[in-house]
């Protein structure tokens, strides 16, 4: 099983950020230097992705445009020696093959993964949420790839929660294969305390198979009268082999403010640019 293209979900409304996605996408907010998407596309790169689909809509071609060339700038750029601002701006637009496809109605994440059939066809493909923001030594989807081939399966990217917020994700029933690596045998989307399986939850990262699409075309909404990735998930762990990967990182939301924040200050703190220069700053703001 090889894994050489994946699917970027990126068409939600954003409405945890707002005002500030009312007319940048979410994905666009710029996480220290870069925006929040290219984290994303170059995790997929770093875990040996080479054909990316984003699923956007008809608010996020800011998206689309960070990827292509930019003529006037680059000229610009080029003509006053700015070389290094020239290779970055450059290396936004050469990082991968990118396609787009849009959904046309927010029907939910299980539906904007549906919208990917016909990129993906027969083979088994990645899914990395557009807001999740992962810092991983090995990157997590490499890390669910090398889970997926080893056992033949799909695979999806888990971590303990607390108990007292595991409603907000996906529970997972799991049993335990090896080390980090779980079988998953059931799972409940926002599970009320009677509901969950365990505080393992589903988060932002997925390998699935083909099988999906036909589930998913016939999962009515649930949660929120949203198709949701999970439903589809539940019915595909019964089918085909599906494991849990516990995975060694820190995730990060950054659709929500404090997520945000949180990913903002640690990759600012990692920055050579700057981190130095915020350690001191956020000391001198302890000591009040
Ligand atoms: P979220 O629930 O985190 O995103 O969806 P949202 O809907 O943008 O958030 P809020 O609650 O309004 O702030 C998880 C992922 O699924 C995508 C989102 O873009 C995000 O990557 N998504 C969600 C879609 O692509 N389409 C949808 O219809 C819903």
């Amino acid at each position: 099983m090889k894994v050489t293209k994946a699917v970027i979900p990126a068409a939600g409304l954003g409405t945890r950020m707002l005002p500030a996605t009312k007319t940048v996408p979410k994905e666009m907010l710029p996480l220290v230097d870069k925006p929040v998407i290219q984290y994303i596309i170059e995790e997929a790169v770093e875990s040996g992705i080479e054909d990316i689909l984003i699923v956007t809509n008809r608010a996020k071609s800011a998206m689309d445009d960070y990827f292509d060339y930019t003529p006037e700038l680059e000229d610009r750029l080029s003509a006053a020696g700015k070389t290094e601002e020239l290779e970055a701006v450059r290396r936004t637009a050469d990082i991968a093959n990118i396609f787009y496809v849009r959904q046309k109605e927010t029907r939910g994440l299980g539906h904007a993964v549906w919208r990917a059939k016909r990129f993906v066809g027969d083979e088994p493909f990645a899914v990395l949420l557009g807001d999740d923001v992962m810092m991983a030594e090995t990157p997590v989807t490499k890390q669910l790839i090398d889970a997926a081939e080893r056992y033949g399966a799909s695979a999806v990217g888990t971590q303990k929660v607390l108990p007292e917020a595991i409603s907000k994700y996906s529970s997972l029933k799991v049993a335990p294969l090896d080390g980090r690596i779980f079988r998953v045998e059931d799972m409940n989307e926002k599970p009320t305390p009677e509901e969950k399986f365990s505080d393992y939850a589903i988060l932002g990262r997925y390998v699935l198979t083909r099988e999906i699409f036909d589930i998913l075309e016939n999962t009515p909404p649930g949660h929120g009268g949203e198709i949701q990735l999970t439903d589809g998930l539940k019915t595909l762990c019964k089918l085909v082999p599906m494991v849990a990967v516990d995975f060694e990182g820190r995730r990060y939301d950054t659709g929500n403010l404090k997520g945000f924040l949180e990913a903002t200050i640690d990759f600012a703190l990692r920055n050579d640019e700057v981190g130095a220069w915020l350690r001191e700053f956020i000391e001198e703001k302890a000591r009040g």
